[in-house]
C-alpha cells in the first residue's frame, strides 16, 4: 500500500459514513472513518430519524392511551398520565443502544474510528484530531444540519431547531413550527399528541413540498382535522424572545396585513444544508455546485480521483437509505466492482399518523415531462382491515406509464405507509407494469390489499369500489 496508512478514509459516520465504511472492511480494504462527534451514527442516529422515531411512537401510545379513543374497541383507560422524563429516557436509551451497535460493528469489521473533526491538507491527506492521514480512497459523507432562517436566532430554549425540539423538558402550550415540510410535521405531530396547540407557518401554498399533490392536500385535511393550524402561503417576518414566549410576526407570502402569534416554543424546520464548513475543501481542489453541495458522478466520484462523495452533502434527497445505499455502492465501486443505486426508486416517508409515503414520480412530475400516464386510485374507506381497524384515512395511489403499463409512481397515505411503500419500490426496482401488481396475490384481509386495488384501478377494474 505504498505509504497510504490507509486504503479508505471515510469522513463522517452517519448511515452514509458507517455503511461505507463497513462495506469498504468488508471487502478487504484497510479502512478508517473520522467522526467528530462522542458517538457514531451521525444526524439519523443521535439527532435525526431515530429519537424522532422514539418520540412518535410514545406519544402516538400516549394520545391512545389518554384520548378515550380506545375505548369504542372495549378498552377503557382511568388515569393516563404523561411521565415525559421517561419518556426522554426510553429515547435516549435506544440512542445508546443503536449508536453503540455502530460501535460494535466497527469493531468486529476492523474499521478504525479515528476522533475528532477532518481538515484536507491535500487531495489525499487529512488532519483529523491533530493526526495527520493519508489514504488511497477518501470519501466525504458528512452530512448536513440545520438551514437558519436569516434574522432568527436559535437560543435552544424557546427558539429551537429539530434537536432541540427532540429535548424539550415540558410541553410547550402553544409551538409555532416554521416550515410545514418532514420534520415540522413530524415533530409537530409529538408535541400535538402530548398536549401542545400547534401552529404551522409554511411560505408556499401547500405543505411537504415534492410529494404528489394529491397527497399534499389530503395531508393537509387530515392534519387540520387532527387540530393543527396550517398557515400555508406565510412568510414570517420577524421572530422575537420575550422571557419564556416568542413573538412570531407573519404575512401572506403575496404580501399584506401582517399577524402576531404568541407561544413558548418556536421550531425552526426550513430545511438543511450540507457540512462542507472547516473541510478545507480548496486543499483538495474541490469545489462545490451552486446549492452547496459536492457533486458527483454516477460512481459517487467527485472531480478529484480518488476522492469520492455520499449522502446529504451530496444532491438527491437527503434521506438516510439515500445515504446507507450510496455508502454501499461507493465502497464497491473502490473495490473494483459495480456499485449502482438507482436515484429514480428511492421511498420516501412522513412518520405522522397517518404515514404519508411515496416512490417514483407524481403526476405533477410526469406532466411537466410531458409523459402521459394512466392513475388508479383506492381509498382505505374500502379496504376491509382498515374499515376493521376503524383506520380508513387516506389511499393509495399507482401511476403507470399509459402506454407500457410501466409503474412510475406510488403514493400512499394510510397508518402503515411506511411499510407498505417497500413493495411498491421493490415491483419498480423489477420494472413491474401496474398488472403485475394486480395479478400479485396479497394476503387478506391486510392493507397492502388496496395497492393491489390501486393496481387494479389502473385499467378501471377494482373489486371492492
Ligand atoms: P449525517 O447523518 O449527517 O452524518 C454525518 C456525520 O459526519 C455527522 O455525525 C458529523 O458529526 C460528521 N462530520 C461532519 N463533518 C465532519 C468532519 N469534518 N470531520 C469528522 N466528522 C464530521 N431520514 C430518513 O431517511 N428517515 C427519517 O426518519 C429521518 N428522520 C430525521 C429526523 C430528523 C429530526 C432529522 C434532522 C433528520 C432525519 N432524517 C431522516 C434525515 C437523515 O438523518 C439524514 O438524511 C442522514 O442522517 C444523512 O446521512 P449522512 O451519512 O449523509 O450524514
Ligand atoms: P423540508 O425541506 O422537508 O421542509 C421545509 C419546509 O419549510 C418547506 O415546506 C419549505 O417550503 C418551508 N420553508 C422554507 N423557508 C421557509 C420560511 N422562511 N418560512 C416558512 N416556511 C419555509 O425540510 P425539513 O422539514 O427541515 O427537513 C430537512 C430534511 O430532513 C428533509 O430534506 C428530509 O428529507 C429530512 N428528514 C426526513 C425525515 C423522514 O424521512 N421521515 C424526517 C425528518 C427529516
Amino acid at each position: 500500500m505504498a505509504d497510504y496508512d490507509f486504503d479508505v478514509l471515510v469522513i463522517g459516520a452517519g448511515p452514509g459514513g458507517y455503511v461505507a465504511a463497513i462495506r469498504a472492511a468488508q471487502l478487504g480494504l484497510k479502512t478508517a472513518c473520522a467522526e467528530s462527534r462522542e458517538t457514531l451514527g451521525g444526524t439519523c442516529l443521535n439527532v435525526g430519524c431515530i429519537p424522532s422515531k422514539a418520540l412518535l411512537h410514545a406519544s402516538e401510545l400516549f394520545e391512545e392511551a389518554s384520548s378515550g379513543a380506545l375505548a369504542k374497541f372495549g378498552v377503557k383507560i382511568a388515569g393516563a398520565e404523561l411521565d415525559l422524563d421517561q419518556m426522554h429516557a426510553e429515547k435516549a436509551k435506544a440512542v445508546k443502544e443503536l449508536t453503540g451497535g455502530i460501535e460494535g460493528l466497527f469493531k468486529k469489521n476492523r474499521v478504525e474510528w479515528l476522533k475528532g473533526r477532518a481538515a484536507f491538507t491535500a487531495a489525499d491527506t487529512v488532519d483529523v484530531g491533530g493526526r495527520r492521514v493519508r489514504a488511497k480512497n477518501i470519501v466525504i459523507a458528512t452530512g448536513s444540519s440545520v438551514t437558519p432562517l436569516p434574522g432568527v436566532t436559535v437560543d435552544d430554549e424557546v427558539v429551537i431547531d429539530s434537536t432541540g425540539a427532540l429535548a424539550l423538558p415540558k410541553v410547550p402550550e402553544q409551538l409555532i413550527v416554521i416550515g410545514g415540510g418532514v420534520i415540522g410535521l413530524e415533530l409537530g405531530s409529538v408535541w400535538k399528541r402530548l398536549g401542545a396547540k400547534v401552529t404551522v407557518v409554511e411560505y408556499l401554498d401547500q405543505i411537504l413540498p415534492g410529494m404528489d399533490g394529491e397527497v399534499r392536500r389530503e395531508s393537509a385535511k387530515i392534519f387540520k382535522k387532527q387540530g393543527f393550524v396550517l398557515k400555508t402561503g406565510t412568510k414570517v417576518t420577524k421572530v422575537e424572545r420575550n422571557g419564556a414566549q416568542a413573538t412570531v410576526t407573519v404575512e401572506p407570502a403575496a404580501g399584506g396585513a401582517a399577524e402576531t402569534l404568541t407561544a413558548d416554543a418556536v421550531l425552526v424546520a426550513i430545511g438543511r444544508r450540507p457540512n462542507v464548513d472547516g473541510l478545507n475543501l480548496d486543499a483538495a481542489g474541490l469545489t462545490l455546485n451552486n446549492r452547496g453541495q459536492i457533486a458527483v458522478d454516477h460512481d459517487f466520484g467527485t472531480s478529484v480521483p480518488g476522492i469520492w462523495a455520499i449522502g446529504d452533502v451530496t444532491p438527491g434527497p437527503m434521506l438516510a437509505h439515500k445515504a446507507e445505499d450510496e455508502g454501499i455502492a461507493v465502497a464497491e465501486n473502490i473495490a473494483g466492482l459495480t456499485g449502482i443505486v438507482n436515484h429514480d426508486v428511492i421511498p420516501g416517508v412522513v412518520y405522522t399518523h397517518p404515514e404519508i409515503a411515496g416512490v417514483g414520480k407524481t403526476e405533477e412530475e410526469l406532466a411537466a415531462a410531458n409523459v402521459a400516464f394512466k392513475v388508479g386510485k383506492f381509498p382505505f374507506l374500502a379496504n376491509s382491515r382498515a374499515k376493521t381497524n376503524r383506520d380508513t384515512d387516506g389511499f393509495v395511489k399507482v401511476i403507470a406509464d399509459a402506454q407500457s403499463d410501466r409503474v412510475l409512481g406510488v403514493h400512499i397515505i394510510s397508518s402503515l405507509a411506511g411499510t407498505m411503500i417497500a413493495q411498491a419500490a421493490q415491483a419498480m426496482e423489477f420494472g413491474a407494469t401496474s398488472e403485475d401488481i394486480a395479478y400479485t396475490c396479497h394476503a387478506h384481509p391486510t392493507h397492502s390489499e388496496a395497492i393491489k386495488e390501486a393496481a387494479m384501478a389502473v385499467t378501471g377494474k377494482p373489486i371492492h369500489m
